[in-house]
């Protein structure tokens, strides 16, 4: 599929005047990590990821018609406050998206947005944020021209939401979603995401991820002063060629359930996207001392107790706990007992593998 396959091509016959759609769009969790990008939001290596079901971003779009504008108008409201200062980042996506979506042009938008996870968790929202808002546009498209098909839908979205913002592209879909062009994954594209059409493993069905908030406060790195620092990274290019691997290696362990190899696989990624931030300039250590108690508290138990428990990390300070569901009682007596005591204010969230974005209305 080619880039100029995803314009709109007005050839409705529909009129569509005003209304609203709303879409719930979830988050997800990389097993192996993007960290590095090149013009336009293109991925330097792979990543494959779980869609998370509980964490997720409900958003609404009311629309009018109102005179053609070269800039969109619209209004935000996050959790009902108005928030002029979101406007920047969208007004930078409805830039970037305007050429494939020109319709939006014609009309002014109220946005509502709130997410599920509690505000300042720490916990990036751009990713089911940019989905849902994408997915409420397209909502429009489908009204103006209903003979668009499913497919080109959610390729389109994955598209658009990428654009966004990079991560964004893997929460449309689920349960697990491969972005990135590689040369061993079919249909696999820099453009957009696909559902990692493997063979899963029974083992992988309903995992969980319970995520500790080891750190509620502002990204101490934005994704975009993060990937910009891979850019003159003396290891950058090592590291893309080992996730390209990885990800190879990663779909063998998803077709044979092989639990501790998907264990070091993802552990490796974790602890590598934090090592290329420490090895960077300027240089930064993203975890917290919490962090390492944790890591080292998985690792004892581990040992001990032969579990399959593993950890990994976004491009922050909170651990984000994996596990498959016939563990999910020792494993959550294990997190209670022994590992809240490090979350800020013993916060933490309960989330599992999810099946991607679903209209509201
Ligand atoms: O989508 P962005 O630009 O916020 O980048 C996200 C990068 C990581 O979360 C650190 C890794 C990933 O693949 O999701």
């Amino acid at each position: 599929m080619e880039q100029n396959d995803l314009i709109y091509k007005p050839t409705h016959s529909k009129i569509l005047e005003d209304g609203s759609f709303t879409w719930k769009a979830p988050s997800n969790i990389a097993l192996i990590k993007y960290w590095g990008k090149r013009e336009p939001q293109l991925p330097e290596n792979a990543s494959i990821s779980f869609t998370l079901d509980a964490c997720s971003t409900l958003t609404t779009i009311n629309f009018s018609k109102g005179l053609p504008n070269e800039n969109i108008d619209f209004d935000i409201y996050f959790e009902d406050e108005k928030k002029d200062d979101f406007k920047p980042k969208i007004e930078k996506f409805f830039e970037r998206i305007k050429q494939y979506v020109p319709y939006i042009s014609d009309y002014n938008f109220v946005i509502k947005t709130r997410n599920t996870f509690p505000h300042s968790s720490g916990i990036a929202s751009s990713a089911s944020g940019m989905a849902a808002l994408t997915l409420c546009i397209l909502s429009m498209e489908k009204a103006l021209n209903p003979d668009i098909s499913d497919e080109l839908f959610y390729k389109k979205a994955s598209f658009l939401a990428r654009l966004g913002s990079g991560s964004a592209a893997r929460s449309i879909e689920g349960p697990l979603v491969v972005w990135g062009e590689h040369h061993k994954i079919e249909n696999s594209s820099d453009l957009f995401g696909i559902k990692f059409s493997g063979t899963v493993h029974e083992n992988f069905k309903n995992y969980h991820d319970t995520i500790l908030l080891v750190d509620k406060g502002e990204k101490q790195v934005s994704s975009t002063v993060g990937h910009n620092l891979m850019n003159n990274h003396s290891f950058a290019q090592q590291r893309f060629v080992q996730a390209n691997e990885n990800m190879i290696k990663i779909s063998e362990t998803l077709k044979t359930g092989d639990l501790k190899s998907f264990i070091s696989i993802v552990e490796s990624e974790a602890l590598t996207l934090h090592s290329m931030m420490m090895t960077s300039h300027p240089y930064f250590i993203l975890m917290k001392p919490n962090t390492l108690e944790i890591i080292n508290k998985i690792w004892a138990f581990r040992e001990k107790t032969n579990s399959n428990i593993c950890f990994t990390l976004d491009a922050g300070a909170n651990v984000h706990i994996l596990f498959p569901e016939k563990e999910k009682e020792s494993v959550n007596d294990f997190i209670i007992s022994e590992l809240i005591q490090f979350c800020q204010n013993n916060h933490y969230i309960c989330d599992r593998v999810g099946f991607g974005a679903r209209q509201i209305q």
